[in-house]
């Protein structure tokens, strides 16, 4: 929420002749990781009494969860900040807390560059917020807590989900990989599963509370269950949700394509509330590339687990990761990357131009690829990115699709978008119904689709099973 100078006016106005409440605003950067974990805070701050305000300006106690991925991501954090603290200074007593990934790594530090902020807290401490806001609010001193490991027995979380059809479930923290441009390992630490039974507890309230989706998280999900004892993998836990009748969408993300054993495609085959769906980051086409960011395999093996995929499931979705201007990448190997976006025809692809980060090899050496460089190869890429993706969102014209709705469309409320099992959004105009249409969001419903373009399908909704029944 960026802040106007009306608001800040607002701000006072709300607050004058108020004592401090317990309103909270969340503000989440960053992966669904951080989305699942900003729930989290918002499930443990409620024991100790805070309500969820949407309202920045409304709030006793402002949390920033924040994201070190890129550079772009930590900077916004402080330009946050300096806006937040016109708010604080405004509304008596109102703290403010810096979660996440770049609180994680910052600590105290980031007080010394900020000095407003009231608490700061680390990705492994979560299950610390409420005594960490009551410690800042008794003793109206800074708190900064930060773990360097996640406690041995990972405490249970509350919750407050944001959709009331759609859940995240963590199943695998951390990440026991070290790719040389990467700052994950060094502020999620090493990996560690929740276990199959606590999973399983969780899947089977969400389906009694009428959740139809759930989507298991990791930073590297496809390596779930590894240091469990008895060792299990990710299929077995989408065996067990697939067996819970209520939840119609089982999802993944995200997966190291080391880790996708074949064990995880059958599974993804033969249970059928398992969308047929892989997010599998391959970060670049060329194998000098590849072993110097550390990634553990080369391009052929990523071709053989594409080709395993889509000889089991031929129309499943694929969709990548993809860095552009890793240190010393030459010409000719960024087009290896561009080449292979155009042999593997994948359905999207998440493209970033390289950012250094502390803590991280490729940070410190020398043959740094110029920004503008780094640039140029990213909007090329975003080009044939974009053809591709248009060729295979072609592919569903004429067909019909079953869509979870999500709500209104961003860009256009007349319209309702949603999802394909195969992740893809679809638009489609919002039927004239006495109903109201809204009562669609949450719900299945078939769409056919007329049209098709990069990033989105259009349709029409043929059937709606919720509105049928009304
Ligand atoms: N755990 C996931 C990725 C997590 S980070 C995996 O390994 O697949 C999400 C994405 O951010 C990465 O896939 C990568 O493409 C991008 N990324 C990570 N570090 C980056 C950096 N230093 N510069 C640019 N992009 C980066
Ligand atoms: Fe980062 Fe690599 Fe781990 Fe993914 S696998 S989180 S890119 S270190
Ligand atoms: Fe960012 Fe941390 Fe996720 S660095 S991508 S929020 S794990």
């Amino acid at each position: 929420m960026k802040l106007q100078p009306a608001d800040l006016e607002q701000v006072q106005k709300q607050a004058q002749g108020k004592t401090p409440g317990k309103n909270v605003y969340v503000e989440t950067f960053g992966c669904q990781m951080n989305k699942s974990d900003s729930e989290h805070m918002l499930g443990l701050l409620s024991e100790i009494g805070y309500n969820q305000t949407g309202d920045l300006k409304d709030a006793d106690l402002m949390i920033l969860n924040t994201c070190a991925i890129r550079e772009g991501a930590e900077d916004k954090v402080y330009s946050y900040l300096g806006a937040w603290r016109k708010v604080k200074e405004l509304r008596e007593g109102a703290l403010i807390a810096v979660g996440g990934c770049v609180a994680q790594d910052a600590g105290k530090n980031l007080i010394k560059r900020a000095p407003y902020v009231d608490i700061v807290f680390g990705t492994h401490n979560l299950h610390r917020l409420p005594e960490l806001v009551l410690k800042a609010k008794q003793d109206g001193e800074r708190v900064v807590e930060i773990f360097q490991e996640l406690p041995d027995e990972l405490p249970e979380l509350p919750v407050i989900r944001q959709s009331d059809f759609s859940a995240w479930i963590s199943v695998i923290y951390g990440c026991d990989y070290n790719c040389t441009y990467c700052i994950v390992p060094y502020v999620r630490g090493r990996e560690k599963s929740r276990s199959r039974e606590e999973i399983n507890q969780e899947l089977k309230e969400l389906a009694e509370a009428g959740y139809l989706e759930v989507t298991f998280l990791g930073q590297n999900v496809t390596a779930y269950g590894h240091d469990l004892d008895p060792q299990i993998h990710l299929g077995d836990i989408i065996r067990d949700a697939g067996k819970i009748e209520a939840l119609k969408r089982i999802r993944f993300i995200t997966g190291h394509p080391r880790d996708l054993n074949v064990e995880i495609i059958d599974a993804v085959k033969e249970v059928p509330s398992a969308c047929d769906y892989f997010h599998l980051p391959i970060q670049a086409g060329d194998d000098r590339t590849l072993r110097r960011m550390a990634r553990g395999h080369k391009v052929d093996f990523y071709r053989k687990v594409v080709e395993e995929i889509r000889n089991r499931i031929p129309d499943a979705a694929i969709t990548t990761d993809l860095i552009v201007g890793f240190p010393g990448e030459t010409q000719e190997e960024f087009l290896n990357t561009v080449r292979l976006v155009e042999e593997l025809c994948f359905d999207s692809c998440n493209t970033a131009a390289y950012s250094p980060r502390p803590h991280t090899p490729s940070a410190n050496w020398p043959d740094q690829i110029p920004e503008e460089e780094k640039y140029e190869r990213l909007r090329y890429l975003n080009t044939v990115v974009s053809e591709v993706s248009h060729r295979r969102n072609k592919r569903y014209l004429g067909k019909t699709v079953e869509v979870l709705v999500e709500g209104p469309s961003a860009r256009n409320p007349e319209r309702l978008s949603g999802r394909t099992t195969t992740n893809k959004l679809v638009n489609f105009e919002k039927p004239e119904l006495e109903t109201d249409p809204d009562a669609l969001t949450g719900k299945l419903v078939e769409v056919t689709i007329d049209s098709a373009n990069p990033w989105a399908l259009r349709g029409t909704l043929v059937n709606a099973p919720a509105l049928a029944k009304v």
